[in-house]
């Protein structure tokens, strides 16, 4: 698939088809994700990769923070079942540590930031969907996974053939009110 092509039709994926990710495809995306620029080329990123089935329910269940989601209505993360139900399931870290602060910027985020894009855009080109889920309990997931203390959980990303392909989008605003010219505001 074309760059632009696949920067344009990617979209969240939550519901997937019951065939198995190929571990080429794994891998490329993987490969993906681990050529993104960052800090001084620090790398900071680590990613796990979560086949089995019974940890990827357990980390479904994480999937849910009550004091953020329960005020917005919500009574479940929208991608719980996908973690559940992916063939695969991506946790992406961070090393703090490992990547710059400059003016209150903490750049691992950015970092991670692109890193996941890259991930996310290499999976679509690939004819897979993901999703990125940022809420889930960090604690309890550093705890079933043996992550430690000092890295982040940034994102998780459940991965496998979308069940259908999606059309249309989610609306986004115009560029007229996002970009300006020469000063801000204009
Ligand atoms: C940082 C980040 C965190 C997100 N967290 C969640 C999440 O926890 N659960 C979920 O279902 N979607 C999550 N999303 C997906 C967004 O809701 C989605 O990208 C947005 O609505 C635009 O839709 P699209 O990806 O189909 O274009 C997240 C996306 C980003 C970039």
């Amino acid at each position: 698939m074309e760059l632009f092509e696949a920067i344009q039709t990617r979209r969240s994926v939550r519901k997937f088809s019951d065939r198995p990710v190929e571990e080429e495809k794994l891998q490329q995306v993987l490969e993906a994700a681990r050529v993104a620029p960052s800090w001084a080329n620090m790398q900071c990123w680590r990613f796990i990769v979560v086949k089995e089935q019974a940890v990827k329910e357990q980390i479904s269940e994480l999937s849910y923070v009550e004091s953020f989601l329960a005020p917005k209505g919500f009574k479940a993360n929208p991608a719980k079942k996908a973690l559940a139900e992916a063939p695969v399931v991506i946790i992406a870290c961070a090393d703090p540590e490992k990547s710059g602060v400059l003016w209150d910027q903490t750049y691992y985020m950015t970092d991670l930031g692109i890193a996941c894009q890259n991930l996310w855009l290499a999976a679509r080109g690939l004819g897979l969907g993901t999703v990125f889920v940022g809420i889930y309990d960090e604690a309890k997931l550093r705890e079933l996974l043996g992550i430690p203390s000092n890295i982040r959980v940034v994102g998780l990303f459940p991965l496998g053939y979308p069940f259908e392909e999606k059309t249309g989008g989610t609306a986004r605003k115009p560029l007229n009110e996002i970009v300006f010219n020469e000063k801000w505001g204009k």
